[in-house]
C-alpha cells in the first residue's frame, strides 16, 4: 500500500516562482520596496476588479487594518459568524470592540442572514463575514441589511480567493475585504494579505496605517499611530507568479471537489452555494452525519497517513471569549465537519485512495 503522507494542503509552486524570486534577490529590493509590489497589487485589482489593492503582512492585520480604517473602537459591536477562523473575530478585540455572533446556516455554513437583524443595536457598526471554505455567502441580503441600517459590511475572503457572486469577484463584497496568502491559501506568498476596498478615502488611510504613520509631505513625521504592516517584495513576486496560473489552479480545485461530490454523495453532505455564485473550493469539506462517524474516519485516514482537518471550534467557546451564544447549526456543523485534502496537485488515485477509504469506514 502506498504510504506516502498526504497533506490536507500544499502550494502549487513551480519553475515561475523561483524564477521570479531569483529576480527579486539579484535586484537586492527585498524588503517591502521594489516594483513587484505595486505588480501584485495591479493584478490583483485587475482580477478582482476593485478600485483599490493594497498588500499588507498576513491576513489578521487585513482585517485588523479594516477596523481601524473604520474607525471602529470600544463601545461598538460588531455581528460576526460563530463559525469562521479565530483571526476574524479576534479583529474585534484587537480595537477593543465587541463581537456580537449570529449562527450559521446549516447548509451553507455560512453567516445566516434571516438572524441578523434581532442582533442589530445602536452600537452596532459593522458586520464581518467570512465567505467560509470559500463558499460565498447571500451577499444580496447582507448588503441589504447594512445598507437599510447604515452599517458597514466587511468582507474576510481569505478562503474565497477567485470565488464569484453574481459574477462579481471575492475580495469587492464589502465596504473592505481581505484576502490571506498563507501557505494554504488558494494563491499564497508563504505569509501575506491584501485589503481592497471601493473607495479612496478608506485606501488611502489603510496604506497610512499600514506604514507607520508616515506624513505624506513630512519626513520621519507620523500623523497618526501606524503599523509595520507591509509586504515584501520577495512575497509580492511570489504572488505575481501564482496569479499567473490563477485559473489552472481553480479549475483543478473545482475537479477535486466533482470527484468528492461523486465519490461521496450518498454518504455525507457537501456545502451548499448561494445561487449564481462560485466557490473557490478553498476546502473540500464534508458533514457527517454524527460526530462519532467523523471521529472514526479521521482515525481511519490518519491510519492511512492521510491528513485532515475538523471543522473550526466556535469561538463563543474559545477561552478568551468567554461567552457561550445560542448558535446550535455553529455547534452541530463544527462538531459533524471535517476538511478533505484539497490543494491542487493532489492526484486522481489518491483522492480515490482517500474516498475509498472513507466509504469503507461508514457504518
Ligand atoms: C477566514 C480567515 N480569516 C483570516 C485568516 C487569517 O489570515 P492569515 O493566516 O494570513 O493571518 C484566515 C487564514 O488563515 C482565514 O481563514
Amino acid at each position: 500500500m502506498d504510504t506516502k503522507k498526504i497533506p490536507i494542503y500544499k502550494p502549487y509552486i513551480g519553475e515561475n516562482e523561483n524564477k521570479i524570486v531569483a529576480e527579486c534577490m539579484q535586484s537586492t529590493w527585498i524588503s517591502s520596496q521594489g516594483k513587484f509590489i505595486k505588480t501584485f497589487e495591479e493584478k490583483v485589482q485587475e482580477y478582482t476588479k476593485a478600485n483599490h489593492a493594497i498588500t499588507v503582512s498576513n491576513g489578521t492585520v487585513a482585517i485588523h487594518l479594516a477596523m481601524l480604517a473604520l474607525g471602529i473602537g470600544p463601545g461598538d459591536e460588531v455581528i460576526t459568524p460563530n463559525f469562521t477562523y479565530v483571526a476574524s473575530s479576534n479583529s474585534i478585540l484587537y480595537v477593543g470592540a465587541t463581537p456580537i455572533f449570529v449562527d450559521i446556516d446549516p447548509f451553507s455554513w455560512n453567516l445566516d442572514p434571516s438572524l441578523i437583524e434581532a442582533k442589530i443595536s445602536s452600537r452596532t457598526k459593522a458586520i464581518l463575514y467570512t465567505n467560509v471554505y470559500g463558499a460565498p455567502v447571500e451577499y444580496n441580503k447582507l448588503k441589504r441589511i447594512a445598507d437599510k441600517h447604515g452599517i458597514y459590511l466587511i468582507e474576510d475572503a481569505a478562503e474565497s480567493f477567485g470565488a464569484t457572486y453574481e459574477e462579481k469577484m471575492s475580495g469587492t463584497l464589502g465596504d473592505i475585504s481581505t484576502f490571506s496568502f498563507f501557505g494554504n491559501k488558494t494563491i499564497t506568498t508563504g505569509e501575506g494579505g491584501m485589503v481592497l476596498t471601493p473607495h479612496k478615502k478608506l485606501a488611502d488611510k489603510i496604506r497610512k496605517l499600514k506604514n507607520q504613520g508616515n506624513s505624506d509631505t513630512i519626513r520621519y513625521y507620523h500623523d497618526v499611530l501606524g503599523y509595520n504592516y507591509r509586504m515584501t517584495n520577495i512575497q509580492a513576486a511570489i504572488g505575481v507568479a501564482q496569479l499567473g496560473k490563477i485559473d489552472d489552479i481553480l479549475e483543478l480545485k473545482r475537479q477535486l471537489q466533482r470527484n468528492y461530490e461523486e465519490g461521496l454523495k450518498d454518504l455525507v453532505s457537501f456545502q451548499r452555494l448561494p445561487e449564481n455564485s462560485t466557490s473557490s473550493y478553498w476546502m473540500c469539506s464534508i458533514l457527517f452525519k454524527s460526530i462519532d462517524e467523523r471521529e472514526n474516519i479521521i482515525n481511519a485516514l490518519e491510519k492511512a497517513n492521510i491528513e485532515t482537518r475538523p471543522f473550526f471550534t466556535p469561538i463563543d467557546e474559545l477561552p478568551f471569549y468567554n461567552k457561550v451564544e445560542d448558535c446550535p447549526h455553529t455547534k452541530e456543523v463544527a462538531a459533524r465537519g471535517m476538511n478533505l485534502p484539497s490543494f491542487p496537485a493532489l492526484k486522481k488515485n489518491e483522492q480515490d485512495r482517500i474516498i475509498e477509504i472513507i466509504r469503507n469506514n461508514i457504518k
